[in-house]
């Protein structure tokens, strides 16, 4: 492609108001040529309509490898240019962000019957348990709702589900940080310990089976020990990271929305509905993971050669003043009556939709109703400040005052 690029996803200006930012990109144009968070460049998709389009397109892979054009870098060149060890390649190969089609399938479904909705219907009870657990252990005062409340819930209810014992959370918790904040020195040796650490509750598990998902996954003979690993690895990352940075945007979204709050207290029932418009509007995840063009394509009315990287920004795509009556305010009554069939992509959209869903649902809404019951007038100390991280919406910590 010959156009210069017009945004850089890494610009202050965009990350100190990712939405604001976006909604100037997404009105002047929807599908530009953009700098990228690895610092390549491809196109950014913001309209709600082309984001969906785009993502559930069987023309678009996650896998480059051997494709033409610019893109055409293969995915473990772009693993090595980081600087990855070779080692560490067919985990991030095995990732499920990582794989298309029937690879993709195989591996997923591997897994999905424990993300069903009976099987997360019975964990409700022990997500309250743990849940009032937590709330019973802030005590009063002034505490960090995401280190002392969201990230331990989400941190054991994966975990548990998973099989990980809990001697080993702070080291998750540790790892998913480096992971998060991106600095490459940290990152490769962070990722071999994990994998070791894998390898070894592999073996236990074979060893010595409980009631767990990874003693399920260890008996299924189609499935390698590097595929149970990137599993592993690829659920407790997911299942904690953006869950307890969605508790918190949420948690503050309703600390500033007295009306809203009212609405839940009064209309109880009301929330799952507040579940879904909040990871609408204030979801954790602001950019997809890159995909490419595997042919010609011709998005919003734009060409695309074969080749090309495409950055997705669901951020913006569910803010869009085309698809949302009320683009940037939570409005829950308005979510309950399109009963979430609004086109909302804060899970993603298409094959890779997100597989917790359910399970995160169940959590946001048990965490945040029980929160609000125990501390209705719980309200931030300071105005939160923000990871500057393209890809994510997330707090640096979220100090609130407990009443
Ligand atoms: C509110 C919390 C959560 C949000 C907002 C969220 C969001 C997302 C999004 C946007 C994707 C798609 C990424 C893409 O296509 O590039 C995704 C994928 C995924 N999520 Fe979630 N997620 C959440 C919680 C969870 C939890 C609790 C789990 C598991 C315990 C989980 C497991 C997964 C998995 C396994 C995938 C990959 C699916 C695939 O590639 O087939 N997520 N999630």
């Amino acid at each position: 492609m010959s156009s210069e690029p017009v945004v850089d996803v890494r610009d202050p200006a965009v990350l100190d108001d990712p939405m604001r930012g976006y909604d100037r990109i997404l009105a002047e144009s929807p599908v530009c040529r953009a700098r990228l968070p690895g610092g390549a460049e491809g196109w950014l998709i913001t309209r709600s309509e082309d984001v969906r389009a785009v993502l559930a397109d069987p023309a678009v892979r996650n896998d480059p490898t051997g494709l033409p054009g610019q893109g055409a870098q293969t995915q473990e060149e772009a693993f090595l240019a980081l600087g990855t060890p070779p080692e560490h390649l067919p985990y991030l190969r095995a990732s499920l962000l990582s794989l298309d089609g029937a690879e993709h399938t195989r591996l997923r479904r591997s897994i999905s019957h424990a993300f069903g909705a009976s099987r997360v219907a019975a964990l409700r009870p022990r997500v309250q348990q743990i849940v009032d657990e937590l709330l019973d252990g802030l005590g009063s005062g002034t505490v960090n709702l995401l280190d002392e409340y969201a990230y331990p819930l989400a941190m054991a209810v994966v975990c548990e589900l998973v099989g990980v014992p809990e001697a080993d959370w702070a080291d998750w918790w540790r790892w998913g940080k480096v992971l998060v904040d991106g600095d490459p020195a940290r990152i490769t040796p962070t990722l071999g310990e994990m994998f070791a650490y894998c390898h070894a509750l592999v073996d236990r598990r074979r060893a010595d089976p409980r009631e767990d998902l990874l003693s399920e996954v260890v008996a299924q003979e189609d499935l390698t020990d590097v595929d149970i690993v990137a599993l592993v690895v690829f659920l407790v990352l997911a299942g904690h990271e953006t869950m307890a940075h969605m508790l918190s945007n949420a948690a503050l979204a309703l600390m500033r929305d007295p009306a809203q709050r009212a609405l839940l207290r009064t209309e109880p029932q009301l929330w799952p509905a507040a579940v879904r418009e909040l990871v609408r509007t204030d979801g954790p995840v602001q950019l997809a993971r890159l995909r490419y063009a595997a042919t010609d394509l011709e998005v919003g009315g734009v060409r695309i050669s074969a080749g090309d990287a495409l950055q997705v920004v669901l951020g913006a795509a569910n803010r869009d003043p085309a698809q949302f009556e009320h683009p940037h305010r939570a409005d829950v009554r308005w979510q309950a009556e399109h009963g979430g069939r609004e086109g909302s992509v804060g899970f993603g959209w298409g094959p890779h939709f997100c597989l917790g869903v359910a399970l995160a649902k169940v959590e946001a809404e048990v965490a945040l109703r029980s929160l609000f019951d125990r501390f209705p007038a719980v309200q931030p100390v300071a105005e939160p400040e923000w990871v500057p991280l393209p890809r994510g919406r997330h707090r640096v910590a979220l100090e609130v005052r407990l009443r």
